[in-house]
């Protein structure tokens, strides 16, 4: 029997995806485990390379199996294995590929030894490359502690570059142009009032809402075979669509039930839907000369502090 629709299943996706009818999906989202050995609660990521192709290569064609002929896949895939993914799903699943979006972020993990990844692959496949859905009105669209916030818990010397070399998007917002394949959005980390809190890879909802909105439109049915927090299935149903998710975790898949039943069709999504412009720009942000000490805390001199040496003079006008 197909599993039942607006719900997430706890269940392997394997399985559950091989109940699903054929082409029976519009838009699919997958955000699978990268085998990078990430944490997480019933998955062990790190698989020996051939098994994670195998089965990868085993999902990706049931999902392909389960999308309507004119249906649309999109693939979010870490460097590790984005190169193989995509020939797979070109030349063993003759999916086409009509964007390879970058999406760059905010917040990553910062390295020592190497730069700090700062972006993941969206591969946007369709089955039929002259016939899908990709609304274009839908999704038109026009860090920062030191450079902005005057914040104190900046580290003085700066952080290493990303590895997508950009100063901030705020402050060339000629280069995240709404056509462009490189997205800006920044990560759900802690302190974002989006963040579930007990889901490490949880998706922000505007990037989900500008492939929902470009590849689907309401009525429609939107899957995720790795739900994860839900994100997907979350935006999908405030965005008016059916949805279907599996997850394998049975914590998980609980936890985003819960954030389901917290949302209703219309609701509108978290996040800011124009991050270009959610955040002042270098020249209008706040300097630390502009707050008032800490209570109990020193503010140390800047000139002292050898470490502020390395940072080149952000500040030509002061302070
Ligand atoms: C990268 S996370 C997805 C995060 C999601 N995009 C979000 O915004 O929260 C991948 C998820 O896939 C789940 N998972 C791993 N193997 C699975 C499988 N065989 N079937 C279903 N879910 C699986 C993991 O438990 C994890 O929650």
């Amino acid at each position: 029997m197909a599993p039942q629709l607006n719900a997430i299943h706890n269940r392997d996706c394997f399985a559950g995806l091989r109940k699903l009818d054929e082409g029976s999906v519009h838009l699919a989202f997958a955000d699978p485990p990268f085998n990078i050995g990430y944490d997480y609660d019933v998955y062990r990521d790190s698989l020996e390379s051939q098994k994670y192709l195998q089965w990868s290569r085993q999902w990706t064609a049931e999902v392909v199996r389960a999308l309507k002929p004119d249906g649309t896949f999109w693939l979010a895939i870490g460097d590790e294995y984005a190169a193989e993914l995509k020939v797979m799903l070109q030349q063993e699943h003759e999916l086409t590929c009509r964007s390879w979006v970058i999406w760059y972020y905010t917040f990553g993990v910062n390295c020592k030894y190497k730069f700090s990844r700062s972006h993941a692959h969206l591969f946007h496949m369709v089955k039929d490359p002259d016939k899908f859905t990709f609304n274009i009105d839908a999704i038109r669209v026009p860090s920062a502690r030191q450079l902005v916030y005057g914040d104190r818990r900046a580290n003085p010397t700066g952080r290493l570059p990303d590895d997508t070399w950009i100063l901030r998007p705020q402050d060339l917002p000629e280069g995240f142009q709404p056509d462009g394949d490189t997205w800006y959005f920044p990560r759900v980390c802690g302190t974002f009032k989006e963040r579930t809190g007990w889901h490490g890879c949880q998706m922000p909802e505007q990037l989900l809402g500008r492939i929902i909105r470009a590849c689907s439109n309401e009525g429609d049915l939107v899957l995720d075979p790795f739900a994860g927090s839900g994100t997907t299935l979350a935006v999908a149903k405030k965005l008016k669509r059916r949805f279907l998710g599996f997850e394998l975790s049975a914590e998980y898949a609980q936890q985003a039930r819960k954030r389901l039943a917290r949302i209703s069709p219309g609701d509108p999504l978290d996040g800011a839907p124009e991050p270009l412009v959610s955040a002042p720009d270098t020249a209008n942000g706040r300097r630390l000369k502009d707050l008032k000490p800490a209570a109990g805390r020193k503010r140390r001199n800047r000139d002292a502090d050898p470490q502020q040496q390395c940072l080149p003079n952000l500040f030509p006008d002061g302070p």
